[in-house]
C-alpha cells in the first residue's frame, strides 16, 4: 500500500487493432490463459475485462525493472473485438480507456481494422502504444520465453534481425502513410511525438516484459492527472447476463469512485429506467477474464478501477454500453431516471420510420448497433421495424409477426447471439414467423441474405 501514495487508480488500458492480430492472445500470454481458444470462430465478440495487479506485473518484469517503482494498484485491461462488425465496441473501448495498445501483426502489417483503430484513437485523443506481435513467425526465431526484446534478439541469426528490420521498416512506412512517426520503444527519445513500437510475440511471450513495464511507467508518468483517484461514480455497463446462483447481473466497468453493496442505482433499460439495489458485487479473480464464466469473489464494496459484476433485482431490460448512475442523498431521482435514457433515443432513432422490415435481437445495446450498421451498409438493404434486447420471447415473436400482413418475408426474427426460449419457437412454427440465428453477425446476415434471394428467385 505503500506505493499508492500519490492516490492513483489502475489505468484503463484498452487492447485494440485488426481481427486475429492476436489481441486476446496476448492477454492469454499475461494471465496464463486459454481464453482464445474457446471463443465462437476464434473470434472476439464482446468486450472483456482483466485486472492485472502490481504484484503480478512485478514478477513479470523483474528482469527489466531495476528499481522500477509502481505507484498504480494494478492495470484494468479491456479487450476488444477486431472483426469489422464491432466497430461501435471497439468505440466504446476507446471511449472508456485511458490508453491503448494498438496491435499489429508483423507479418501482415497494417490492414482495414488497424487503421480504423488508430482514427478512433486519435479522434478521442487517445495516447497508444504499437504491440507489433507474432515475431515468432519470422523465419527461423529462436525462442526464449517471456524474455524481453532485447534479450531475445540478441540471440537470433542474423537473417531473423535482418527480416526482422525489414518488416519493422514496413510498418513504420505504413504508420507514415497515416501520418504518425513510429519508432522501437527502447530507441524513441520524443515519447508523445512519436509512437513507440513494442515487438512482441503472444505464443511464446517475447518482449511481454516490456509490454508490461512501458504501460505501467507510462502512465504513472504523463497521466498522472488522469489517474488521480476521484470519488465521483464513473461506471458504464458493458453486459447483461445470467450467472448461475446470481441469477440476472450486468458487468460493469467502475472508471472512478466507489460501489457499495445496498446502493441505490439507476440505468438505462430496454423498457425504461431501472431504479434498484446493488445486492452483490462480484469481480473475477485478478488475472481472469470477466466475459468467461467461472468464479467470483464477493465484496462489501469496490474502488476504481475495475471490471465488476452486480447482482439486483430488476437489471433483465438493462442494456449495455449505457451509464450506471450511483443516485446520492440529495439527488432528484426524476433527474437521474431521464438522465439514464439519454443512451438509447440514438438505436431508437434507426428503427424503420415505414414500419415494414424485419425484427432485430442481439443480446447488447453493442451487438444491436453493430448488427444495425451491418443491416445499413450490407449491398441487400434490409429495413428493421423492431428491435430488441436479451432471449427471444413470445412477445417478440408477436411483434414480428405483424408483418405476415404487411410484406410477409420480413416477418423474420434475426437474432444475434441470443437464446430462444421453447414457447417462442413454437409460436413462431405455428405463425410462420421465421427466425434465423447465429453467433456470428456475418453469417446471421448470410442465412437471411440467402433467404430473401431465395424468395426473390
Ligand atoms: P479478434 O479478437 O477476433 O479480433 O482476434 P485477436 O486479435 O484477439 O487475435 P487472437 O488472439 O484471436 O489470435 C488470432 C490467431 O493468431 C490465433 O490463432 C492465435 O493463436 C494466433 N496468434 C496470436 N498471437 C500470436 C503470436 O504472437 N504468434 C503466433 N505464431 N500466433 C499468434
Ligand atoms: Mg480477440
Ligand atoms: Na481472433
Amino acid at each position: 500500500a505503500k506505493e499508492v501514495e500519490e492516490n492513483l487508480r489502475s489505468p484503463i488500458c484498452c487492447i485494440m487493432g485488426h481481427v486475429d492480430s492476436g489481441k486476446t492472445k496476448l492477454l492469454d500470454c499475461i494471465r496464463g490463459t486459454n481464453v482464445q481458444e474457446g471463443e465462437a470462430g476464434g473470434i472476439t465478440q464482446q468486450i472483456g475485462a482483466t485486472f492485472f495487479p502490481a504484484e503480478n506485473i512485478r514478477e513479470r518484469t523483474k528482469e527489466l525493472q531495476a528499481n522500477a517503482k509502481l505507484k498504480v494498484p494494478g492495470i484494468l485491461v479491456i479487450d476488444t473485438p477486431g472483426h469489422e462488425s464491432f466497430t461501435n465496441l471497439r468505440s466504446r473501448g476507446s471511449n472508456l480507456c485511458d490508453l491503448a495498445i494498438l496491435v499489429v501483426d508483423i507479418m501482415r502489417g497494417l490492414e482495414p481494422q488497424t487503421i480504423e483503430s488508430l482514427n478512433l484513437l486519435r479522434r478521442r485523443n487517445v495516447k497508444f502504444i504499437i504491440a507489433l506481435n507474432k515475431v515468432d513467425r519470422l523465419y527461423g526465431w529462436e525462442k526464449s520465453k517471456n524474455a524481453p526484446i532485447r534479450k531475445t534478439m540478441m540471440q537470433q541469426t542474423g537473417d531473423v534481425v535482418k527480416e526482422f528490420k525489414m518488416r519493422l521498416n514496413r510498418v513504420q512506412n505504413q504508420f507514415q502513410e497515416q501520418g504518425l512517426n513510429s519508432m522501437l520503444y527502447y530507441k524513441n527519445r520524443e515519447m508523445g511525438e512519436t509512437i513507440s513500437i513494442l515487438p512482441a510475440s503472444a505464443i511464446s511471450g517475447e518482449g511481454i516484459p516490456d509490454l508490461l513495464l512501458f504501460l505501467v511507467q507510462w502512465a504513472q508518468k504523463t497521466m498522472v492527472e488522469k489517474l488521480t483517484y476521484v470519488d465521483k461514480v464513473q461506471c458504464t455497463v458493458l453486459e447483461v447476463k445470467v450467472i448461475e446462483g446470481h441469477g440476472i447481473t450486468v458487468d460493469v466497468v467502475l472508471v472512478n469512485g466507489v460501489l457499495r453493496e445496498g446502493d441505490q442505482i439507476v440505468v438505462c433499460g430496454s423498457q425504461g429506467p431501472i431504479v434498484t439495489t446493488i445486492r452483490s458485487l462480484l469481480t473475477p479473480y485478478p488475472m481472469n477474464e470477466m466475459r468467461v464464466t467461472g468464479t467470483y469473489m464477493p465484496h462489501r464494496e469496490v474502488k476504481a478501477a475495475q471490471g465488476i459484476k452486480i447482482a439486483a433485482q430488476g437489471l433483465e431490460h438493462a442494456i449495455a454500453g449505457t451509464a450506471l448512475h450511483v443516485i446520492g442523498p440529495n439527488e432528484d431521482m426524476e433527474e437521474a431516471k431521464k438522465n439514464a435514457m439519454e443512451d438509447i433515443e440514438s438505436v431508437m432513432n434507426r428503427i424503420d420510420k415505414s414500419g415494414e422490415g424485419v425484427y432485430v435481437q442481439a443480446s447488447t445495446l453493442g451487438s444491436l448497433e453493430a448488427l444495425l450498421e451491418f443491416l445499413k451498409s450490407s449491398d441487400v438493404k434490409i429495413p428493421v421495424s423492431g428491435i430488441g434486447i436479451g432471449p427471444v420471447h413470445k412477445k417478440d415473436i408477436m411483434k414480428a409477426g405483424v408483418m405476415l400482413e404487411k410484406k410477409k418475408e420480413f416477418a423474420t426474427i434475426l437474432a444475434f447471439d441470443v437464446k430462444i426460449s421453447a414457447e417462442a419457437r413454437e409460436l413462431a412454427d405455428k405463425m410462420g414467423v421465421k427466425i434465423f440465428c447465429d453467433d456470428t453477425i456475418y453469417c446471421l446476415f448470410d442465412k437471411f441474405k440467402s433467404y430473401i434471394e431465395g424468395i426473390k428467385e
